[in-house]
C-alpha cells in the first residue's frame, strides 16, 4: 500500500503522499476504504452492473463498480482517484453508444445510479435531482403538481444528457435540455464542491452546458420546472411503407413550419429498417404540450396520412406519454449512433433516408439488423432561449434565422462479431452524407455530443472560439487536465 494516498479527512498513518500511480486493484482497495458499496470483479452484482447500459459495446471490464451514495463520498473518491493517479468512468443512465463514455476498462466504474432523490422546491420553480436519476422519476415525481421538467423523451434514460445538449417535448417553446438546467451541484478537480448557475461561477456553468465529462463530476442538478395544462395530447402512429413519402414531406414543413409557428408542437419521427423482414415504415410520436381534446389543425396532417396504428389522445399525466414512447430495439444490442446538423432542407432530408435505406440492404444477412432514422429540429426560437438563459457552449448563431436539423443514423445488430463488417462501413456512409450536405451548401458544423459516435468531434464542432473559451476555463477550474487523463472516456476537450 505505500506511496497511496488518501485526503486529509480520512488519511491513514504511514502514507506516502504524492507517489506514483497505483495500480487499478489499489485504486479499488482505496476506494472501499471510504465507501462499504464496491464491488470487485468477483462481486455478485458485478455483472449486473457492469452490463448495465444500453449498447453491448459499453460493456467493459472495470476493476471494480464504485456506487456513492452521498456527494460527499464522491469528493472524496476524486480527491483519492487524483492523488493517485486512478482512471474512473462516470455512469448516469448508461444510454451514451460510446463504448467508454461511461464505462471503462481496468479502472473503477462510478456509476451514480444511487444519488437519484427528486425533490421540488415550487416557490423557486425547481426540481433538484441527483445525477443518478432517470427520466422516468422526474416525470413521475412532476405530474401529480401539475408540473413538467425539459428532459428527454424516454425514461430509462439519464442525466448525462444535461451535460451533453437533450432535446424534450417541451423544446420547441424552451429550448434544450441543457438551457433549463438552474445549476450543477459539482466535485471539482481539486475535490472542491461547489454549485455553479448563472450568478455562481457562470464561466463553468456554460462550460458544463455541453462539456460532457470535462470539468467535473455532477452529483445533483436543479433543473428549471414549468406548469403544465394539466393534462398532454399525443401519443404514438405507425406508418407503413406506402405513407413515407407523405410523412417526409410533413415532416419537413413540422421542421421549419409547425414547429416554427406553433411551439407547443413535438414530434419525435423514425423511419426504420428491420432487416430481418427487410421492412421499412415509420414510427413518430406526436405531441401537443396543452389540454386540448382533439389535434390542432397545424399537426392535422399527421393524421391524415395512412397509418396501421395511431395512440394519440389526450393524456393525464407526462408518465402515460412517456410511456407510450419506448425504446423500439431494446436493451442488450450492439448500438450506434452517428449524427450531422443540417439546415432543414426538403430534398436533402428525404434523400438522406432514401440512401441509408439503399445502403441498409447491403447489411440485410447481419442478424439483428435494425435502423433508425430521426431528424430533429432546432428552431430559431429554440436558440433563442438558450442565449436567454444564460448561454451554453454548444456554438449555435442567433442571428441566422433557420432552422438547423439535427439528423441522427442509428444502427443495431445482434453480435458484436459482426460489428468489424458494418460498423466501419457505417462511418463511411456517414461522410457521404456530409459530402452530400455540403456540396448543397446546407452543412451545419454541429454535430450533438448525446448522438454522436466517439470517432466524431463533438466538441471541436462547437467552434475555435468556443473551444478556446472551454479550454481557459478548464486552465481555471482543472488546471492540471485531470478530468481528461482520469477520465479517458467519452467525448473530451482536446488540449
Ligand atoms: C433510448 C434512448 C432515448 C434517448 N432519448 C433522447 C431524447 O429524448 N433526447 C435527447 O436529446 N437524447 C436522447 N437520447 C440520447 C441521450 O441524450 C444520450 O444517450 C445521453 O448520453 C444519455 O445520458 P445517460 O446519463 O443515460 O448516459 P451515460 O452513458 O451514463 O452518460 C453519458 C455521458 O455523460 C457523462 N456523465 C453522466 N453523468 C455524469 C455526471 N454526473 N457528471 C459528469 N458527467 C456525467 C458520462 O461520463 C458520459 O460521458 C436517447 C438515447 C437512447 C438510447
Ligand atoms: C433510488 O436509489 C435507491 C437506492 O439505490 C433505490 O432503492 C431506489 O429504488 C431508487 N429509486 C428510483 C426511483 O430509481
Ligand atoms: C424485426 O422483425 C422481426 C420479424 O418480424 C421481429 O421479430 C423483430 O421484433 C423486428 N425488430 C424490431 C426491432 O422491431
Ligand atoms: C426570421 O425569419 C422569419 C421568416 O423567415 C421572419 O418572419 C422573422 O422576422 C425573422 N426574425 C428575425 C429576428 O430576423
Ligand atoms: C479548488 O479549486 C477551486 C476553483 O479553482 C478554488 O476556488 C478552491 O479554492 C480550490 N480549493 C482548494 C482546497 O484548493
Amino acid at each position: 500500500m505505500a506511496g497511496l494516498t488518501l485526503p486529509m479527512t480520512i488519511a491513514l498513518a504511514g502514507l506516502i503522499a504524492n507517489v506514483q500511480a497505483a495500480s487499478t486493484q489499489e485504486c479499488c482497495n482505496l476506494v472501499s476504504s471510504i465507501s462499504l458499496n464496491v464491488l470487485g470483479e468477483d462481486a455478485q452484482a458485478y455483472e449486473t452492473e457492469r452490463t448495465d447500459f444500453w449498447s453491448t459495446t459499453a460493456w467493459l471490464r472495470p476493476s471494480c463498480v464504485f456506487m456513492p451514495q452521498t456527494s460527499s463520498e464522491v469528493a472524496e473518491a476524486v480527491q483519492i482517484m487524483v492523488e493517485n493517479d486512478c482512471q474512473l468512468s462516470v455512469k448516469g443512465g448508461g444510454h451514451s453508444t460510446i463504448p467508454g463514455a461511461a464505462n471503462i476498462d481496468d479502472g473503477v466504474l462510478m456509476a451514480m445510479k444511487h444519488i437519484n432523490t427528486t425533490e421540488v422546491n415550487i416557490e423557486e420553480g425547481y426540481i433538484r435531482v441527483g445525477s443518478g436519476a432517470l427520466f422516468q422519476s422526474i416525470y413521475d415525481t412532476l405530474d401529480p403538481l401539475g408540473l413538467a421538467a425539459i428532459v428527454g423523451r424516454v425514461g430509462v434514460v439519464g442525466m448525462g444528457m444535461a451535460v451533453g445538449a437533450g432535446i424534450s417535448y417541451f423544446t420547441n417553446e424552451l429550448g434544450l435540455v441543457v438551457d433549463n438546467v438552474v445549476a450543477y451541484e459539482m466535485v471539482l478537480a481539486n475535490g472542491t464542491f461547489v454549485e455553479v448557475s448563472s450568478t455562481q461561477l457562470p464561466d463553468l456553468f456554460w462550460a458544463m452546458k455541453g462539456g460532457n465529462n470535462n470539468f467535473g463530476v455532477v452529483t445533483h442538478l436543479k433543473l428549471r420546472t414549468i406548469e403544465t395544462a394539466g393534462a398532454v395530447f399525443g401519443g404514438v402512429i405507425t406508418y407503413p411503407e406506402a405513407s413515407l413519402d407523405d410523412f417526409g414531406t410533413l415532416l419537413y414543413d413540422y421542421h421549419v413550419r409547425q414547429a416554427v409557428e406553433a411551439p407547443k408542437t413535438h414530434v419525435l419521427p423514425q423511419y426504420y429498417y428491420n432487416g430481418t423482414t427487410n421492412t421499412v415504415g415509420a414510427v413518430a410520436a406526436i405531441v401537443y404540450n396543452d389540454d386540448v381534446e382533439t389535434v390542432p389543425e397545424i399537426q392535422q396532417g399527421w393524421m391524415e396520412i395512412d397509418a396501421t396504428s395511431n395512440t394519440v389522445q389526450r393524456r393525464e399525466t407526462y408518465a402515460d406519454l412517456v410511456d407510450q414512447v419506448r425504446d423500439t430495439s431494446g436493451d442488450g444490442l450492439v448500438q450506434e449512433q452517428r449524427t450531422l446538423t443540417i439546415y432543414a432542407d426538403e430534398a436533402l432530408m428525404k434523400d438522406f433516408w432514401q440512401a441509408y435505406h439503399a445502403w441498409l440492404q447491403q447489411y440485410q444477412h447481419i442478424q439483428g439488423l435494425y435502423a433508425i432514422h430521426v431528424q430533429m429540429p432546432i428552431t430559431p426560437r429554440a436558440v433563442a432561449q438558450g442565449y436567454a438563459n444564460g448561454g451554453n457552449a454548444l456554438g449555435f448563431d442567433p442571428a441566422e434565422n433557420r432552422t438547423l436539423s439535427v439528423i441522427v443514423w442509428s444502427l443495431s445488430i445482434d453480435n458484436i462479431e459482426d460489428t468489424e463488417e458494418i460498423l466501419p462501413a457505417h462511418r463511411e456512409f456517414i461522410s457521404s452524407m456530409e459530402e452530400m450536405a455540403s456540396s448543397r451548401g446546407l452543412l451545419h458544423p454541429y454535430i450533438m455530443l448525446t448522438y454522436s459516435a466517439h470517432d466524431q468531434p463533438a466538441i471541436a464542432s462547437y467552434g475555435e472560439e468556443n473551444v478556446q473559451r472551454l479550454q481557459e476555463i478548464r486552465d481555471i477550474y482543472d488546471p492540471g487536465h485531470v478530468f481528461k487523463t482520469l477520465i479517458p472516456g467519452g467525448q473530451k476537450l482536446q488540449d
